[in-house]
This record gives C-alpha cells, structure tokens and sequence, in this order.
C-alpha cells in the first residue's frame, strides 16, 4: 500500500546559513538591523504578556550549551546556542546557534532557522535599543573592545539606528582588528585601529565590550571610565565571566534584560542579590527613567534573552514571505489517521 505525501502543517520551512546571508542581502544589512532594533523594541513595550525564564545552561569546563524558550501565548520560540571562548583556537566559533519558532494553538513548529548569524543581528540590534535610551544625546563615537565575530554588527547597528559615526577599535589580537577594519571598510563609518583600550575609549560616547574569555576579566577598571560614558556590556554572559571592574558598577545606573537571569550571568553577579537594577522593558513603556543628565554613567549590562529571538524569528518569517529564501523539511511524522502512527511506519516497509 502507499502513503500519501506529507500535509502542509508536516513541511516545516527552514532557513539554512546559505540563505538567511541571502535574505539580509536582499532586506540591506542597515535596514535589517534598523527594523528588527524596531521589533524587538515592539516586543520590549509587550514585555508582560511574554512567559520569562532564565535560560536552561549547561556548563562545562570549555563552555555553555544554553536552550532559550518563551511564549507571547500565540508563539513559542527555543533557541539553541553556545558560548566556548576557546573554540576559535581550533578553528570554531565562540557561538553558534539555531532555533525555532511554533504555534501554540497545535504545538507544530512553523519555522526552523540557523540563529548563528540572526544572534549577532539581533544581539547588536538589542545594543542599539538599549543605546536610542541610554546613550547621550548626539553620540557620534563609539568603542569596540573585542573584535571578534560581534563586532562588525554591533558597529552597523549603532551606526544604522543610533547615527554613530566613528569606531574605535581594540583587541589583544591586532589580527582581529584588522579583519574588523578591512569589514568594515565601504561602510560609511570612519574607523580608527587603537593598539590599547585606554586609546580606544578616549574621546568615545559609548563603549561596546564583546570580549569572550571563561573567566572574571577586566576589560575595563573604574579609572578608565568618565562622567557621560554609555557602556554597552555584552561580552559577561556567563557564571564567572564578566569584563568590568566592579567599581563601575557602583559609579552607573544599570540597565538589564531580565534581573533574574542577568544576576545569575551578568555583571552584575559580582554585586549582592538586591544591587539595583532597572529592567530595560520599563524604560521602553515609559515606567522608568533612561538616561536622566549628561554626567551619568549608564551600563547596559547585556547576557541575551529569549524575547530578543522570539522577535528575530518573527521578523525573519514575516521578511521571508515573497521569497524563495527557505527549504521544506519534513520533520513532523504525518499519518493520514493521526492516532495511526504505527501504521504509518508499517506502511512505509511495504
Ligand atoms: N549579550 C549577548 O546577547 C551576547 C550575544 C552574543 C555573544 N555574546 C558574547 O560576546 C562575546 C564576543 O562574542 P564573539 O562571538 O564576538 O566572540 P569571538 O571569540 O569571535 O571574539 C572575541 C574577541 O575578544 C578578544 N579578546 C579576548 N580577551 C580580550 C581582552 N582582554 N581585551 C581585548 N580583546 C579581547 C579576542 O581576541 C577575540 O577577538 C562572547 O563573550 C559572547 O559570549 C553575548
């Protein structure tokens, strides 16, 4: 006997690297990251309708294996991702991810993605929010510490939706600097190679720190930071991995994602369980104050989290359609009975 082709609901389209890189192409990187700063600051302002966990991480010596779930009661999103500092010695990524987007209502996935590319997009796009509150007005230059595979996003975003317009850029890899400023050249930004992070942070309105190392850093100490700065903390997203000294903390008004996870992994797990913190959600709906004066030190005490990729694949669904930019995998087991799985597979020897 034969089987019948898969129903529609079993084809589930994917998104493979080949053509996510396509789609950004064909959006324009700049107008990418500018819409999807605009979803995920959409998503922000809906904060509480959003189920909120931190996210499942699995440690090891090497690293972190993390799965991130959330739901707004329609959608359901799980990323994967990892985070191994040391990998790139071998050749591999610090992080690599990919996720998957579902419908409630049936519980059957409607989207499947690569997320390695779509976590520095969407990473960098939540730096740019994040900067539109907190950065001074007028900011026109920012510091990259680590120039790794962030950087150039982080770079793109705060130029395309925050106007800045110059980088400065420091790594203790001159060979990583280089591969950012040979990126990045074309890109309208004037970029300038710093050979230290005293050199880079001078003169600069914000400072990005996206170094990876599995253990407490101090990328930077308190005497390097002066009144006014915004810094954009990414890099500290991990139990024992952090990049600031924490005096800096005591000096800034920190802003996080979602306190229960950001206590567990980032700065601010250097500082007591009740340090303060405002959550960045309640400076996207008005409930709480941003940046108040000019002499403020404000922190964006970024780890990652769930909403931002419940967001991403949402906006990457939506920018999907018109195009042939994903394949059909046949991952969900359709039999014509629903209760005949079995059968299915019985039919499938004959
Ligand atoms: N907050 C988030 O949402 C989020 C998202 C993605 C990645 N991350 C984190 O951001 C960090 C960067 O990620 P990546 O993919 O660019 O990693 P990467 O390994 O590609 O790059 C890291 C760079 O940091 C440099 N570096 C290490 N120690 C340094 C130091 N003391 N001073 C200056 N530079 C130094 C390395 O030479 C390397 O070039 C990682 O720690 C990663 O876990 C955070």
């Amino acid at each position: 006997m034969s089987f019948s082709p898969p129903s529609d609901k079993a084809m589930v389209p994917f998104v493979s690297v080949e053509n996510m890189m396509h789609l950004i192409h064909h959006v324009g990187i700049e107008k990418f990251l500018c819409e999807l700063t605009d979803v995920i600051e959409d998503d922000f302002r809906r904060w509480e309708s959003f189920d909120k966990t931190p996210r499942i991480a699995s440690h090891s010596r090497q690293g972190v294996i993390e799965l991130m779930p959330t739901s707004d009661g329609a959608f359901y999103s799980c990323k994967y991702v990892n985070g191994h500092p040391r990998n790139t010695i071998e050749g591999l990524q610090t992080v690599t991810a990919f996720g998957l987007l579902a419908e409630v209502s049936t519980g059957y996935p409607v989207l499947i993605s690569e997320m390695t590319m779509l976590t520095a997009l969407r990473t960098a796009a939540t730096s740019a929010m994040a900067a539109r509150y907190l950065a001074p007005s007028g900011a026109r230059t920012m510091a990259i510490i680590g120039n790794g595979a962030q950087a150039e996003f982080q770079a793109l975003a705060m130029k395309a939706a925050c106007g800045i317009e110059t980088i400065k850029l420091y790594d203790i890899d001159p060979r990583a600097t280089e591969k950012t400023r040979r990126n990045l050249a074309g890109s309208g930004l004037e970029v300038i190679a710093c050979c230290s992070p005293q050199a880079a942070i001078e003169r600069a309105e914000i400072i990005t720190t996206c170094t990876a190392d599995k253990q407490f850093a101090t990328i930077l100490t308190d005497n390097m930071i002066g009144a006014g700065i915004h810094i954009n903390a990414i890099g500290g997203d991990c139990p024992g991995k952090t990049e600031l000294h924490r005096d800096i903390l005591l000096r800034s008004d920190t802003f996080v994602e979602f306190a229960p996870q950001t206590r567990i992994e980032g700065e601010i797990q250097q500082m007591p369980a009740d340090f303060p913190v405002t959550e960045l959600w309640r400076v996207v709906s008005g409930e709480a104050a941003g940046r108040c004066n000019p002499q403020q030190i404000t922190l964006f005490d970024s780890v990652g989290f769930a909403i931002e990729d419940f967001s991403t694949l949402r906006f990457v669904r939506a920018r999907l359609a018109g195009t042939d930019l994903c394949q059909n995998l046949d991952i969900i087991a359709d039999p014509d009975d629903p209760r005949d799985l079995f059968g299915m597979l019985q039919r499938c020897r004959q």
